[in-house]
């Protein structure tokens, strides 16, 4: 069903990130709690996720909340906590089918101690599962994640490489994001997958993110498979591998 709305030809990314920002504007915007914006968002990233697999995307990496936004009112992230607290497991089980495997990327341990068991009990459940992926960033920041990945390697007498860094990260063995999307109007990356979006492309939405539906990711999905994605080389080059 979902599948024929994008054209056959298309060139489907094998990851996408996703910077979901706007869920206080919106709510804001209807005269409701920000708390009403995180959950309506909440719902919104399940069924966008459902949507990219069904598409054939094989890695969704959603940034539900980073190490900076650990300093806003207590409130607010108390009312975060309760959602994971109400939702997350069963959210994760309805997506985690088929052999997805879930990792929550992040430093966890900023969390109250029921949040991360949690987290933690619903990664169990996937671990053992291969392939397609999703991965819930939560207390993540990119600087903090390529320190601790290399503070890894000095503890263990080793020098860093392209590849073993990459492979430190939270995100290692997977391939890097093709995709990357931000809702709610803001053109930057906000510290999320810095090394791991070297040559991601980049697509801004100007609709908040409860707004953002299945129709806009197919959107963005097609503007992907437009653009030329180089490398560092040029067009004669591709143009002659394409024919090798
Ligand atoms: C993104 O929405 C979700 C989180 C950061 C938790 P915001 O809460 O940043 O919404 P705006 O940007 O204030 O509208
Ligand atoms: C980025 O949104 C983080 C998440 C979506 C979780 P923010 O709303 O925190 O980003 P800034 O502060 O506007 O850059
Ligand atoms: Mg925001």
């Amino acid at each position: 069903m979902a599948r024929n709305k994008i054209k056959a030809g298309t060139n489907i990314p094998k990851h996408i990130s996703i910077i979901m920002d706007g869920n206080g504007r919106w709510a804001k915007k209807r005269l409701m709690p920000r708390s009403f914006g995180h959950q309506m968002g909440m719902e919104r990233m399940v069924g966008l996720i459902e949507h990219a697999f069904s598409l054939g995307v094989q890695y969704v990496t959603v940034y539900a909340l980073s190490t900076e936004n650990l300093k806003r009112p207590q409130d607010e992230l108390e009312g975060l906590y309760n959602l994971i607290r109400k939702h997350f497991a069963t959210y994760m089980e309805r997506l985690c089918k088929n052999g997805i495997r879930l990792r929550v990327i992040g430093e966890t341990s900023l969390l109250p101690d029921d949040v991360q068991e949690i987290l933690r009990a619903s990664e169990e459940k996937t671990a053992e599962n291969t392939g397609r992926g999703i991965n819930v960033a939560l207390c993540y920041g990119s600087r903090a994640e390529m320190v601790r990945a290399v503070n890894i390697a000095v503890e263990k007498g080793e020098r860093v490489t392209e590849e073993s860094l990459s492979n430190l990260l939270y995100t290692g063995g997977q391939p890097d994001p093709d995709l990357m999307i931000r809702t709610g109007k803001e053109v930057r990356l906000s510290n999320f997958l810095l090394y791991q979006s070297a040559y991601a492309e980049l697509y801004f939405s100007d609709k908040m993110f409860p707004e953002f539906s299945d129709k806009d990711l197919e959107k963005a999905i097609l503007w992907f498979s437009q653009r030329t994605r180089r490398f560092g080389k040029t067009d004669e080059q591709l143009t002659k591998e394409q024919k090798i």
